[in-house]
């Protein structure tokens, strides 16, 4: 049976258990990534503001560009896939 305060994500392709409660911007975190998104310079970049107003952690979900990472609840089954690649600086 299933724990029901854990869903399961998938952050750029590794699936991974986190809380009903996180926001994404926690799953990528969990998933070892530091960045969810580079500059159009080529900086890394993570969240910021946590409130929804920098975009920082803008990430793609479910096919869904743009998505504010630190305002969405992570969902059973969601796909969130970040631009920062390796995200690890
Ligand atoms: S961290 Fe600023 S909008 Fe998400």
């Amino acid at each position: 049976m299933r724990d029901p305060a854990f869903v399961t994500v998938t952050v750029n392709g590794q699936s991974l258990d986190v809380g009903r409660d996180d926001t994404v911007a926690v799953a990528v975190a969990r998933a070892g990534l530091a960045a969810n998104r580079r500059s159009v310079s080529g900086h890394a970049r993570g969240p910021l503001c946590g409130m929804g107003v920098c975009m920082e952690c803008a990430v793609t979900i479910d096919g869904r560009p743009g998505q504010s990472g630190c305002q969405i609840r992570c969902r059973q089954g969601m796909v969130i896939e970040t631009s920062g690649e390796g995200g690890r600086d």
